[in-house]
């Protein structure tokens, strides 16, 4: 049994409600340090740090409806489409947050949720997804709560959850740079929730910009969940974790500085070093596609034609995130119609750039 952490345990709740629906939009994130490996109930093996998108988002509207009988009654429609593939996963993170959400056997829950970007195709919709319902779930809290939460113990609760739901959700609460994994050098960091990365941000990080090039909009071979379980017993795994854990500490006076040199470096690192460890898990397997490896080269080539400094960097996937500040949009966005597009699916790529988090509908 996993401890119960007693303050997101809520008070007995003061208020009865029938049925209704809230509705809330969150968005993707990048990570720049990137989460990969954790234990217990969904704990982090290393501290990570990512940009909240603002484009890349899931929207869901929650429909609730008072029931009797015990148990978890739930369906999910993506777009309008009956999707019962998503229900285990709900009813997973339903069983380990039912100590912080004690009504949720007592509803009859019907999910409407809908993506910007394709479904499954590493651009963490399970961040975006899971964080959105993790806000409408709090949001029915709410008002089955008359004390109801502050906005901090709110957003704080939120985070908790969507951990709870996918690790990498609980950084999609927050916008701007947001940390999750407890850092002795980051003043308010922990593993059960994300918080706003509460040190100085250089201007050119406020708007920085993300384009996902879609080299692969299909499922994944290896889920980021299995890939995660691959780190126990992994021949790296603890030097992964403190690279993770010193790339956080390097990354201050980065994000403080504005130093884009030292930035492309860590961050192109980070995602190289992410899909290292999928090439040396046992078994091993590869994420990434030819044309991955074509864009990446190509941004390398780009930058040292032109001294932008743009970058990419990997998730659990084969679609590259091309990083940029946004005062070099134009000759980067030639750079995507010219050479990069021939290497994406169907020429398929979403212009995004650093988002304020989570919207209530
Ligand atoms: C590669 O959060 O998708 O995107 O906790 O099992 O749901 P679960 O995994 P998930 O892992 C994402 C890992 C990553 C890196 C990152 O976002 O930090």
């Amino acid at each position: 049994m996993s401890a119960l952490h007693q303050e997101f345990v809520p008070k007995p709740y003061t208020n009865s409600v029938e049925s209704g629906s809230v509705a809330w939009k969150s968005p993707s994130n990048i990570a720049l340090v990137k989460y990969w490996g954790k234990h217990g109930q969904q704990l982090p093996k290393n501290t990570s740090i990512s940009f909240t998108l603002d484009h890349c988002a899931t929207s869901t509207r929650l429909e609730f409806q008072s029931k009797q009988d015990q148990g978890f009654d739930i369906t999910v429609l993506l777009d309008g489409k009956a999707q019962p593939d998503f229900v285990p996963k709900i009813e997973k993170f339903f069983t380990i947050a039912m100590p912080y959400l004690p009504f949720l056997e007592d509803y009859s829950f019907t999910v409407h949720t809908s993506n910007s970007f394709p479904h499954s195709s590493g651009i963490a919709s399970s961040a975006s997804g899971m964080s959105a319902l993790a806000l409408c779930l709090l949001d029915l809290e709410a008002q089955l709560n008359g004390n109801g939460l502050s906005e901090e113990g709110f957003k704080k609760k939120a985070s908790f959850l969507a951990r709870l739901g996918s690790g990498s959700a609980a950084r999609s609460i927050d916008g701007g740079l947001v940390v999750w994994g407890e850092h002795q050098e980051i003043a308010g960091s922990s593993d059960l929730f994300a918080v706003p990365y509460p040190e100085a941000v250089h201007e050119v990080f406020h708007d920085f910009c993300d384009t996902v090039l879609l080299v692969d909009t299909g499922e994944k071979i290896v889920s980021s969940t299995v890939g995660h379980g691959l780190m126990h017993g992994h021949p790296f795994a603890e030097q992964r974790f403190d690279q993770a854990n010193n790339n956080m500490q390097a990354i201050k006076p980065i994000l403080a500085s504005g130093d884009l040199d030292a930035f492309i470096t860590l961050v192109e690192s980070e995602a190289l070093s992410l899909h290292a460890m999928m090439l040396t898990s046992s078994p091993y397997f590869i994420l990434m596609k030819p044309a991955t490896l074509a864009i990446i080269n190509k941004i390398w080539s780009f930058r040292k034609e032109t001294g932008i400094p743009a970058c990419f960097t990997l998730d659990a996937g084969a679609n590259v995130h091309l990083l940029y500040p946004a005062q070099h949009k134009q000759q980067v966005r030639d750079l995507i119609e010219n050479e990069l597009k021939a290497h994406c699916k169907e020429g398929a790529f979403i212009h995004d750039q650093v988002g304020q988090g989570a919207l209530r509908l």
